[in-house]
């Protein structure tokens, strides 16, 4: 996904746009940019590949003292220089994080008023609607508002024109922007991570706002230009908490730091094993639906079985690129629950927004303060997780499952379960197990499978995703007992097949499946919890066993730190996978 950063104070500008698109690397991006004022006058420079590239084609000491900076994850238009932000047409200069769903037929218009466009891209046309919209207004703000009026989709759009060098706009739909201050002047950012070397006092641009920088104010206006006064958020973090603090990746750092989310997870809502006021008193509902995009659908689908379980209410688990797009048959007795880390994916968002229009109770599950997600539903519970930074999920997922767990017992009301939350012990016995042996016989196959049943499956499904986006191993999860209704005509000699085996009442049979694979010459790899002796296995990860309602927090570690270790063997990205965002804005 996009990052914008922008900057306007008494400071050098270039050295805080390019830490601040550095900190926000972990977004994923293709090519960066950047545009700076000088002399009156607006450059622009940009570069594919990493931002060091650009780095090495500016001079940082540049006499400039405002800009707007960008790293592009390509979205219309392949990776190029060209398509590269920022954009400029006429007087206007932007960059933009998002899709506009309407470029094609803006386009059109514009080139019947005789503009002609450099690249294939949907943010280019912003620029020139802009600098057509400006022609006619004469006035920079109503420009602003009279094009945001005119586009649908997603956009965060940070913006220069000529005709104010003093002066940095930006307004947003969809895509998350927020504004800062430090001693020295404003700042500009699509996520908290950017500012955090200077300032941890943030305010949040809500949808359709549009904001005016300038080196000694800044003024947030409503679409219709009315002056919007804005709280003013403090980030909880601190800055080393996006720090590395001796992990060679992110994701390390972030599964070892399990434990302690799952600490402050658990504490936030829970004293003396009672539910706090942190955890309101739903009231009954007849059922809930969970909504979610990759990993964050993966936990809903674990808080299906423990709700069902214990709570006895029915639970749909739904993709949000689905749900969005059907009739849900939900009611004033459903309770709709948006799972998201980021707060901004845009399905999970749109999901959500669905649900508010059909007058639907909502519950949002996320770990960024004050995101899109958490301001808009009917209630809203953080996880505990901090800042994470590596584009495959860990911690924050142990945090929702942890969260989830305390959902399913709350619902239930059987509050003698929160004594099972006691897994200190058991969470490091699993984090300092060595998964590098284990490692070093599958990282060379290009086909993992993983299998296993209820609760299991769906560890199954997340380990299998975590594979997969950071080794680029090709990885199906599949249910046990389905292998033998097609998918084990895919088993080969020497396949590594997964199983994943905790929940007592359906080992059994899983092993049965795990010894039809086998004789087939797979290679098995046994993760389970049970004291199991038995030649069906080539490997075995014994996990401690804990109660069923927190006994996925500790299954899971295994499968992350797994996945870990094969990425590093295959030298891939691991922090930033190819193609991925840490937070998909776009649909
Ligand atoms: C998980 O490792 C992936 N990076 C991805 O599936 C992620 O879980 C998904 O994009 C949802 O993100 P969210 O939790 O921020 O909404």
């Amino acid at each position: 996904m996009c990052g914008i950063v922008g900057y306007i104070g008494e400071d050098k500008a270039l050295p805080r746009i390019i830490n601040g698109l550095k900190l926000l690397e972990y977004r994923g991006y293709d090519s960066a940019g950047l545009s700076f004022v000088k002399d009156n006058k607006v450059f622009i420079e940009k570069e594919i590949g990493r931002i060091k590239n650009l780095e090495e084609k500016i001079n940082l000491d540049e006499n400039t003292n405002m800009g707007i900076g960008h790293t592009r994850w390509a979205t219309h238009g392949e990776v190029s220089k060209v398509n590269s932000h920022p954009h400029r047409v006429g007087k206007w200069t932007i960059v933009h994080n998002g899709i506009v769903e309407n470029y094609v037929s803006i386009k059109e218009k514009l080139i019947k008023e005789g503009y002609s466009f450099q690249t294939e891209t949907d943010s280019e046309i912003v620029a020139g609607l802009l600098d057509y919209n400006y022609k006619k207004e004469k006035d920079i703000l109503k420009t602003i508002s009279k094009t945001i009026g005119e586009l649908t989709g997603s956009y965060a759009l940070g913006i220069i024109c000529d005709d104010d060098l003093n002066s940095i706009y930006a307004t947003r739909c969809g895509s998350p922007l927020i504004v800062a201050k430090d001693k020295n002047g404003y700042y500009l950012a699509s996520d908290v991570p950017a500012i955090l070397d200077w300032t941890n006092k943030y305010v949040l641009l809500d949808e359709d706002e549009i904001v005016k920088l300038t080196k000694d104010n800044y003024e947030v206006y409503n679409k219709d230009l009315v002056k919007q006064k804005k709280d003013i958020y403090t980030f909880e973090g601190s800055r080393n908490a996006a720090e590395l603090n001796g992990y060679e990746h992110y994701m390390l750092k972030e599964i070892h730091e399990s434990k302690k989310v799952v600490q402050d997870t658990f504490n936030y809502y829970v004293e003396k094993n009672s539910f706090k006021k942190t955890m309101p008193d739903f009231k009954k509902y007849k059922n809930i639906h969970i909504v979610g995009c990759g990993s964050a659908y993966y936990v809903g689908y674990i808080a299906k079985y423990l709700i069902e379980e214990y709570a006895h209410i029915p639970v749909y688990v739904e993709v949000a690129s689905e749900y969005r797009y059907k009739d849900n048959f939900y009611d004033k007795e459903t309770l709709v629950i948006i799972i998201s880390q980021s707060g901004e994916t845009a399905d999970s968002l749109a999901a959500l927004r669905k649900a508010k229009e059909d007058g639907i109770d909502t519950l949002a599950i996320v770990n960024v303060v004050g995101s899109s997600i958490a301001r808009e539903a009917l209630w809203t519970l953080y996880i505990k997780a901090g800042p994470e930074i590596a584009v495959a999920t860990t911690k924050a997922f142990v945090a929702q499952a942890t969260l989830l767990a305390l959902l399913a017992i709350k619902l239930s009301n059987k509050t003698e379960l929160l004594k099972e939350f006691d897994i200190d012990k058991e969470l490091d016995i699993v984090l300092e197990k060595d998964y590098k042996r284990i490692a070093k016989t599958i990282y060379k196959h290009d086909n993992v499978f993983f299998i296993g049943r209820l609760v299991d499956y769906v560890l199954c499904l997340e380990g299998s995703l975590k594979l997969k986006e950071t080794s680029y191993i090709n990885s199906i999860a599949f249910q046990a007992g389905e292998l033998k209704h097609g998918t084990i005509s895919l088993i080969d000699e020497g396949t590594p097949v997964i199983g994943v085996c905790t929940k007592e009442s359906i080992i059994g049979k899983t092993i049965s499946n795990l010894k039809e694979v086998k004789a087939r010459h797979a290679y098995v790899l046994l993760v389970t919890n049970e004291d199991i002796e038995d030649d069906f296995y080539n490997q075995k990860i014994v996990i401690p066993k804990v109660h069923d309602i927190v006994q996925p927090i500790v299954t899971v570690i295994p499968l992350q730190l797994l996945a870990y270790e094969v990425a590093k063997l295959r030298k891939c990205d691991i922090d930033k996978p190819r193609n991925l965002a840490k937070s998909v804005t776009v649909e």
